[in-house]
């Protein structure tokens, strides 16, 4: 990493040389202008008395004169850093840039206060998030691998601009709100894409996402696939966008998503781009760039960069959107923070005009995907296969966007989405698919395909329709969209089935040998509900079943029938998840309870469930736990079917999705309490640090805590704001808001 950044320090240092009147042949005694931060002008006018002048000092940063030999010492002393200085062409270049750096943070400050971020667009949110399809961005980064490369100055570059603007205007198609166009630049012959939807209420104000279409490899600049850097950024980009357009999102503010030329040479398209948006004075209220999406390098799904090229108030408010639709279920991600500490990518430009900007990362800055800017940064280095990761990015992007751009009220969709998508009579080649009624909805349009294949569609006037000629032992997945008088739905999210084997699995026998005194009178699963007397220690009862959708917990009352008296007895329930016959696998046993009378209770479906039909044993026994195997003195055993609504990613390629919850938990949030318990799951080492702070980065209180399970005294904290709580120890650092109620 500290390799290629130099390298690229290097190259941004030539290019900046390319546009001065300086000649190639750069000697170490010549002169150059360029502004540092005054701290550092100081150490190197020690070093080198006779090689720096200062000229002026504006708000910790100098406008300078230095020879490239001070400059050198300068670059090779910075570890964290892009080249250390910023090159000008004059000296008034230099002093007017750290003047306008100084004007720009007041009136940034000004428009920061402004802005106020909400969240308050669930139903667009999460209607969003279901329709996020990473196999779709596996296609986009896939086609943009294909050019070979898109290094600025190749024709493939600008090539892949062209066509992804095509690829924009084609998913547009039929909005005239909708438009794209290719912007042309001075610095660099490659253009830049942008597509605009029109806002409704405020058309000008906007709300901008943004990525890199180029790529880089100094070594060998015409195999430059850059997967990763930055194809998933616009691959995240344009599936959002495609979210948008296929939900008919209607914004109230005008939405842009831009694809920019030349950002490896130094920020060129998205440095005009931005510049000439501050000239003309758009008001832009956040901005956020996307920037490698696709490696997960790290513990935690999404690293907000959270340096000086980033604004607080906007990071804060991504990590509130965060907490608020991904804190768990389906669309879960777990978030950190990290630091470039150089403006290392488009977002830098935005800022520099004075513009919120924030930047999601995929991993933390050391952790991040180490083949960038090599013949090596192709699609299958990605850790994480089918593009899962990015998904979380495009998730982020759409969050952002209808929160900041919020949805036109007139829009309100009348038409509602199916939901409760279930299936049932599961066969080697068929299965009936069903949905509960949406409002709205005449009829329905169902698709199904085999997981990652091509759609077949069909229709239905009531809530569900048989499917045949199905193949054998498959995962399947469905939608399904209401369609209504003068308007259709979205499609739904998808659920899936897979089809039975034709060699079926056998299990063991169990049954109870005595049921003179007790028998299973009920078992209820959520929505089974079987009542039957003594069935003579077991019953097969595997022609009722009951559909369990993957991370979804599910309610579970059994109760014992008794002939003389109650009895203790012991309740099992098993699920054999993985259809290999046996009930024995981790996390296969659900339910255990004792109880004399009804025993009830809950359990959940893993998330990573696959999509299988297999079987369900429940199993009571007096007094003493059954096993899932043989037989037993006093009791008795009834077999079932369950028919599981795998995750979608577990049935699209089979991998593991990784979930880590944030590791700390902050219990009651929102507080309406003097207290909050505030509890670290993991990275707990010794003792560390707690620091509550205001949205905008204030520090209100900090303290330090030896326990990794504290009540945090939260009394002092005027009431009705939200907080951030920050927790560190040694290099571990926690972040999450928390509301403190009126
Ligand atoms: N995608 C990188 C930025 C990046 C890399 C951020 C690794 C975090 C971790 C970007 O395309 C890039 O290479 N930027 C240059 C600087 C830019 C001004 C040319 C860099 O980081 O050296
Ligand atoms: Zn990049």
């Amino acid at each position: 990493m500290k390799n290629r950044k130099s390298i690229m320090a290097w190259i941004v240092f030539l290019c900046l040389f390319n546009y001065s009147a300086w000649s190639q042949e750069v000697s170490k005694q010549d002169y150059f202008y360029a502004t540092v931060t005054t701290e550092d002008a100081r150490d190197l006018q020690k070093q080198y008395p006779n090689e720096v002048i200062i000229y002026e000092s504006v708000d910790g940063v100098s406008a300078v004169k230095m020879t490239v030999n001070a400059a050198d010492h300068l670059h090779h002393n910075v570890l964290t850093h892009g080249p250390g200085y910023v090159y000008m062409s004059s000296l008034d270049k230099a002093v007017q840039s750290i003047k306008k750096a100084q004007a720009n943070k007041s009136s940034k400050q000004a428009k920061q206060l402004a802005v106020n971020y909400t969240i308050d667009q669930d139903t667009y949110v999460n209607q969003s998030l279901n329709l996020v399809d990473n196999l779709e961005i596996e296609n986009t980064i896939q086609t943009l691998v294909g050019y070979g490369t898109r290094y600025h100055t190749y024709s493939s570059a600008t090539q892949s601009v062209v066509d992804i603007k095509a690829k924009w205007d084609n998913m547009a198609a039929g909005r005239s709100d909708i438009s794209t166009r290719l912007v042309y630049h001075s610095s660099t012959n490659m253009p830049s894409a942008v597509l605009t939807i029109q806002g409704t209420t405020y058309p000008d104000e906007y709300v901008i996402i943004g990525g890199h279409i180029d790529s880089t490899n100094p070594s060998n600049n015409s195999n430059a696939p850059g997967a990763d850097d930055d194809a998933s950024g616009i691959a995240t980009i344009t599936e959002a966008a495609r979210v948008l357009i296929e939900m008919d999102f209607r914004p109230q503010r005008t939405i842009e998503i831009m694809a920019y030329a030349a950002e490896e040479v130094g920020l060129r398209g998205s440095g005009e781009i931005a510049q000439d948006y501050s000239i003309n004075n758009v008001n832009v209220i956040g901005y956020a760039q996307f920037d490698m999406t696709n490696y997960k390098g790290s513990t935690y799904d999404v690293y907000l960069i959270n340096d000086q090229y980033t604004t607080p108030v906007l990071n804060n408010f991504m990590m509130q959107l965060m907490d608020h639709y991904n804190a768990s279920g389906t669309h879960q991600l777990s978030y950190s923070t990290t630091q470039c500490n150089y403006g290392c990518s488009d977002h830098a430009s935005w800022e520099a005009e004075g513009y919120n900007a924030t930047f999601p990362f995929e991993a933390s800055f050391s952790g991040s995907n180490p083949y960038i800017h090599t013949s090596s940064d192709t699609y299958n280095q990605a850790p994480l296969a089918n593009s899962v990761h990015a998904a979380k990015f495009a998730k982020l992007a759409l969050e952002f966007l209808i929160e900041t751009a919020k949805a036109d009220g007139g829009t309100t969709p009348t038409c509602n989405v199916p939901s409760g998508l279930s299936s049932s009579n599961i066969t080697t080649s068929s299965a009936t698919v069903s949905w509960s009624s949406a409002s709205g909805a005449a009829s329905y349009d169902i698709r199904y395909r085999i997981a990652g294949g091509s759609w077949v569609s069909t229709t239905s006037s009531s809530t569900s329709k048989s499917l045949s000629g199905l193949t054998v032992d498959t995962n399947y997945e469905f939608q399904v969209k209401s369609i209504c008088s003068g308007q259709e739905s979205a499609y739904s999210s998808s659920a899936t089935f897979r089809t039975l084997s034709n060699n079926p699995v056998s299990y063991c026998a169990s049954s109870g040998n005595d049921v003179s005194y007790e028998w299973i009178e009920n078992v209820t699963v959520g929505s089974l509900n079987n009542t039957s007397s003594s069935d003579g220690g077991y019953a097969d009862n595997t022609g009722q079943s009951v559909s369990l959708t993957a991370g979804n917990t599910y309610s579970v009352s059994l109760t014992p029938g008794f002939m003389y008296s109650s009895y203790s007895e012991v309740w099992r329930i098993w699920i054999d998840y993985n259809h290999d016959g046996d009930f024995t696998d981790p996390g296969e046993q659900v339910y255990s309870g004792t109880s004399s009378s009804t025993s009830s209770g809950s359990f959940t479906v893993p998330s990573g469930a696959s999509s299988v039909t297999t079987r369900m044993r429940v199993s009571m026994r007096y007094n003493n736990a059954p096993s899932s195997c043989g037989s037993f003195d006093y009791g008795e055993v009834e077999d079932y079917t369950v028919t599981i609504n795998g995750s979608l990613l577990a049935a699209k390629g089979g991998e593991k999705t990784v979930r880590e919850a944030a590791g700390m938990k902050i219990f009651p949030n929102p507080a309406n309490t003097e207290t909050i318990a505030l509890t670290i799951e993991d990275g707990f080492q010794d003792e560390g640090v707690v620091r509550i702070m205001t949205i905008d980065g204030k520090t209100l209180e900090t303290k330090t805590i030896m326990e990794p399970r504290v009540e945090v005294d939260i009394s002092r904290l005027p009431a009705g704001h939200t907080y951030i709580l920050v927790f560190e120890s040694g290099d571990v650092k926690k972040t999450q808001s928390f509301i403190k109620q009126q």
